[in-house]
């Protein structure tokens, strides 16, 4: 299923986790990483805990949680404690490679086994260019575990470990080695056909921002994108939507392929097959959206 909107949800505020229960984000990512501090941790793995066990039957999201970073003893530990509450799915920050995501697998089937959780219904999006070492790997992700399910990239952390002071420059732009972790996720996660899922924006309260980076992602080709607040999650659902005249449209260039040529002309424009493909892929994505 793609997941248009994953909304952040720090896992030991209740207030929060409360809010959350009226979300319509495709999916919550209850968090154990950084926007729970360090003395809170055990708290919030049992909030978490107890949040998928009271929600994994009636939550419309997708449930997800985001443990610490493989290199660190935290991730263990995490897993022990929220895998008896089956979530949908783990995501993982701080890869170096697509190893993290074998050994995750590994982990989550013998979690599984031992919670009498469904062998591989626990499904894996990396955080795939937190770490310098991660962009040299992101070639290496296809078909390293059937649980991965999307991947998803970060300009924060990237900074934070190269050294960086800022990852923009003067007009506000990203700096080129995060657009280059932009641009390698993409490629990465559709060379491995799964979601390629867009960062976070920052800035909450500019939903005209929002709404502008998130139809510049999906018109580059993201499927999905994260949002750290509530009121992000309409915005980013809207945007990677088909609209009713992308789903018009759509549907007339299949129409002019009817008759089988492989080159076509539509409103004075030469189509050819990527154009056919494009259109199948809005009418499939349109078409399960609907079905929900
Ligand atoms: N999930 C669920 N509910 C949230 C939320 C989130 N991510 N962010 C805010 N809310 C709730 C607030 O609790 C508040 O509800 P309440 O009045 O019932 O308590 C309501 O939405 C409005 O919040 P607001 O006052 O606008 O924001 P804030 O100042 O409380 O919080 C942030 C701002 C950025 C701290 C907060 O949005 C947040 O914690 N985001 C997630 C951060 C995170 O997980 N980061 C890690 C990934 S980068
Ligand atoms: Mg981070």
């Amino acid at each position: 299923m793609i997941l248009r909107s994953l909304l952040f949800v720090p896992g030991d505020s209740e207030r929060k986790l409360a809010k959350s229960e009226s979300s319509c984000a495709d999916a919550l990512v209850l968090d154990l990483e950084d926007a729970v501090a360090a003395d809170r941790t055990e708290v919030a793995r049992t909030m978490v805990l107890e949040y998928l066990r009271a929600h994994r039957d009636r939550s419309s999201s997708q449930l997800w949680v985001r443990i610490n970073p493989l290199s660190t003893p935290k991730a263990t530990l995490d897993l022990a404690a929220i895998v008896a509450g089956a979530p949908d799915g783990i995501l993982l920050p701080k890869v170096t490679s697509a190893d993290d995501v074998v050994t995750l697998d590994h982990f989550l089937s013998a979690l599984e086994a031992r919670e009498g959780v469904a062998q591989g219904s626990i499904a894996i999006i990396p955080v795939a260019t937190e770490t310098p070492a991660a962009m040299f790997a992101l070639g290496s992700f296809a078909g390293c575990s059937p649980r991965l399910s999307g991947m998803t990239w970060g300009a924060e952390d990237l900074a934070a470990a190269v050294g960086a002071t800022t990852n923009r420059d003067a007009s506000g732009n990203l700096e080129f080695t995060y657009q280059l972790a932009r641009s390698l996720c993409l490629l990465a996660a559709v060379a491995a056909e799964v979601q390629p899922i867009d960062t976070v924006s920052v800035n909450f309260k500019d939903a005209a921002a929002l709404k502008q980076e998130s139809e510049i992602a999906r018109r580059a080709g993201f499927t999905g994108k994260i949002a750290i607040h509530p009121d992000q999650v309409d915005v980013i659902n809207d945007a990677f939507t088909p609209s009713p005249e992308d789903v018009a449209y759509a549907n007339r260039v299949i129409e002019a392929f009817a008759s089988g040529a492989g080159t076509v002309a539509l409103d004075g424009k030469m189509l050819d097959m990527p154009h056919l493909k494009q259109a199948r892929r809005t009418l499939t994505l349109a078409a399960s959206l609907r079905s929900r």
